[in-house]
């Protein structure tokens, strides 16, 4: 499953444990047995060549760094897919995979003053940033509380499950789990809607709405409705962190800088500098790769936050941006794939 490119790096796969039908846990290491570095809630994106046209795949971690937990994904088998059915099915310890990075903005808080309790909302596969945000959360953080509304079709699909009742037992005082099937007779606590959102978020709240965080993943729908649930309940959008597995269809974009002149970017990553100019409307993205700089990304539509970057100088406009909180965007981070330098040039720390 390995392939050439040299600005691309290659993990091998060191254990495989099958979770439940159709979805396994894959462990990689970097090709000298040294640990990928991650935090934990990222996503690693693969890289791979199918009929001569570069595809990518991202799957976030579903280990904790600060556990000291190997780099650990997550795979559910996609009938029809093309890269998770060879995951599933074809790949075996020692198979090497290309990557082009670890990434993701969906993490736990820097500053944990502002917060006490964190509700995780997930759906099926939608678990997996989500269990490694909460062990880690548990494990180091012994003075919040923890919630998971997680929505399933049943028992038998139901990701991690030993395990989160595992953590549940530990951290009984701390942590709690609601468990939603929508094949469940009880039609009251089935599927999460509008309805019952707003009942479980009181029957588990312990702190003022203003100190809880909220984490969302799961599918489109689902996603849109909890976002749209918790906004009616008085929730801000800033206390709301959105993982969307299924980025990819283009959002409608309405607006377009005043300043529309083509300037210097430079790129800093390593100590080394790459620099090229960026007209628009490309995107500083699409000009790094007109220019044969190869920057991370995944998406490309503002919803994943793998490019991101800190802008050290200059301004970056950005036509979308679904990841970045007013925290990121306070401390200069933006997305290439959808900024645009405005203003004179730009430096972009990667
Ligand atoms: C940030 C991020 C994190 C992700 N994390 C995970 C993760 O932890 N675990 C995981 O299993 N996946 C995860 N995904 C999804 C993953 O990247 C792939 O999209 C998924 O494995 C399908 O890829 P494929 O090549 O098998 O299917 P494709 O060949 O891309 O698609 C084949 C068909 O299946 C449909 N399809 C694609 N994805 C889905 C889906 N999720 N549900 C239903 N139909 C689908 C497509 O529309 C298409 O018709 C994540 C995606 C992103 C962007
Ligand atoms: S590549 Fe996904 S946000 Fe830019």
């Amino acid at each position: 499953m390995s392939g050439t490119s040299a600005i691309y790096k290659s993990v091998v796969i060191t254990t495989i444990r099958q979770e439940n039908i159709g979805v396994k846990t894959f462990t990689v290491t970097c090709e000298d047995g040294s640990p990928v570095p991650y935090q934990s809630g990222q996503f690693i994106t693969f890289v791979f060549t199918i009929k001569g046209i570069e595809e990518r795949r991202s799957y976030s971690i579903s280990s904790s760094a600060e556990l000291g937990e190997p780099l650990s994904f997550t795979v559910k088998r996609i009938e029809n897919g093309t890269y998770s059915r060879l995951l599933v099915d074809k790949s075996e310890p020692g198979d090497k995979l290309q990557t082009s990075g670890v990434a993701g903005l969906f993490r736990l808080p820097q500053d944990f003053s502002k917060y006490q309790q964190f509700f995780f909302f997930a759906a099926g596969i939608g678990i997996t940033p989500e269990f490694s945000l909460i062990k880690t959360l548990l494990n180091t953080h012994p003075k919040t509380k923890a919630v998971l509304i997680f929505s399933n079709r049943w028992q038998e699909s139901v990701v991690f499950f030993d395990e989160i009742n595992a953590l549940q037992a530990k951290f009984s005082e701390r942590f709690r789990v609601e468990f939603l099937y929508s094949t469940s007779y009880h039609l009251e606590r089935a599927r999460l809607n509008k309805a019952l959102l707003p009942v479980l978020l009181k029957e588990y709240s312990e702190a003022p709405k203003s100190a809880m965080l909220f984490y969302v993943c799961g599918p489109y729908n689902y996603m849109r409705m909890v976002n749209l649930a918790l906004e009616e309940q008085g929730v801000e959008s800033d206390q709301i962190r959105k993982e969307n597995f299924r980025p990819f269809e283009r959002p409608v974009i309405k607006t377009e800088p005043r300043d529309q002149k083509a300037y210097k970017v430079t790129i800093r990553r390593s100590g080394a500098e790459q620099t090229f100019i960026c007209q628009y409307p490309d995107s500083i993205l699409e000009a790094a790769k007109k220019n044969g700089i190869a920057l991370p990304y995944s998406c490309e539509i503002g919803r994943c936050g793998s490019c991101s970057g800190k802008c050290v100088k200059g301004k970056v406009w950005m036509s979308y941006d679904e990841v970045l909180m007013d925290t990121d965007t306070a401390l200069g981070i933006v997305l290439t794939c959808t900024g645009h330098p405005v203003g004179g040039d730009v430096v972009i720390e990667l």
